[in-house]
């Protein structure tokens, strides 16, 4: 156990007794640098992951589909507009500018935080809106696209060990905070009149911030 030399990767895959690929790095938990190796190994585990390494089971992070069950919803048909966000897509995860990563090992679990700092990291949507804005009528359904600016994603995950010939960590909590300097939207057409339609992007990219906020709750 106090030999233990931990490596990222075993996050990240329920590992069998699998060789690591060669190009993730390796950390030695009883270094006093340990946690400085730790973001530098996430650092490079992240952007290798930009291709699959089908050999190891790992899929591309670079363009994540979020499940098709997976949607958010505000607002009633009857009284507003009911907007229905699905098919999620998030595009450039695996070029952080920055990661920094923590892990602090607890008795009984331990906590890995990761902060990773983006220029910027784009997202694509489904959008389907019933009811009325204001008081103009809508009924849309519309890709959207929109771009966080300078986003921080903090990841947060819990730890158990487990013996398997060797000590491994598995996942049992994990959670997801956001922060962005602003949202660039692209709603390719809410409404059908073209100026209207760009208006009310640039409007909306102006509030950005704003929305940053309504968008995480
Ligand atoms: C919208 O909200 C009102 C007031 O809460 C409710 O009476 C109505 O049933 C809702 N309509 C829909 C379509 O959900």
């Amino acid at each position: 156990m106090n030999s233990l030399v931990f490596c990222v990767i075993f996050l990240l895959i329920s590992c069998s007794g699998l060789q690591l690929p060669s190009s993730f790095k390796k950390c030695d938990r009883r270094r006093s640098d340990f946690n400085r190796c730790l973001s530098k190994a996430v650092y490079k585990a992240v952007k290798v992951l930009d291709k699959p390494l089908k050999l190891y089971g790992l899929p591309s992070l670079h363009d994540v589909a979020f499940p098709p069950d997976f949607f958010s919803e505000f607002g009633n048909s009857t009284y507003g507009l009911r907007q229905k966000y699905t098919n999620y897509r998030l595009i450039g995860l695996t070029k952080p500018q920055n990661i920094v990563a923590r892990l602090d090992f607890g008795p009984l679990t331990s906590t890995l935080i990761i902060e990773a700092t983006y220029p910027k990291l784009d997202w694509e949507v489904e959008l389907e809106a019933q009811g009325t804005l204001v008081l103009l009528p809508l009924n849309v359904k519309t890709p959207l696209d929109f771009t966080f600016e300078n986003p921080t994603f903090t990841f947060t995950f819990e730890l158990e060990e487990y013996e398997k010939g060797a000590t491994y960590f598995r996942v049992i909590d994990s959670g997801l905070d956001m922060q962005a300097h602003g949202i660039k939207f692209d709603f390719k057409h809410l409404f059908s009149n073209r100026h209207l339609n760009k208006e009310f992007n640039s409007e909306m990219s102006a509030k950005g911030r704003q929305i940053c906020i309504l968008f995480k709750s």
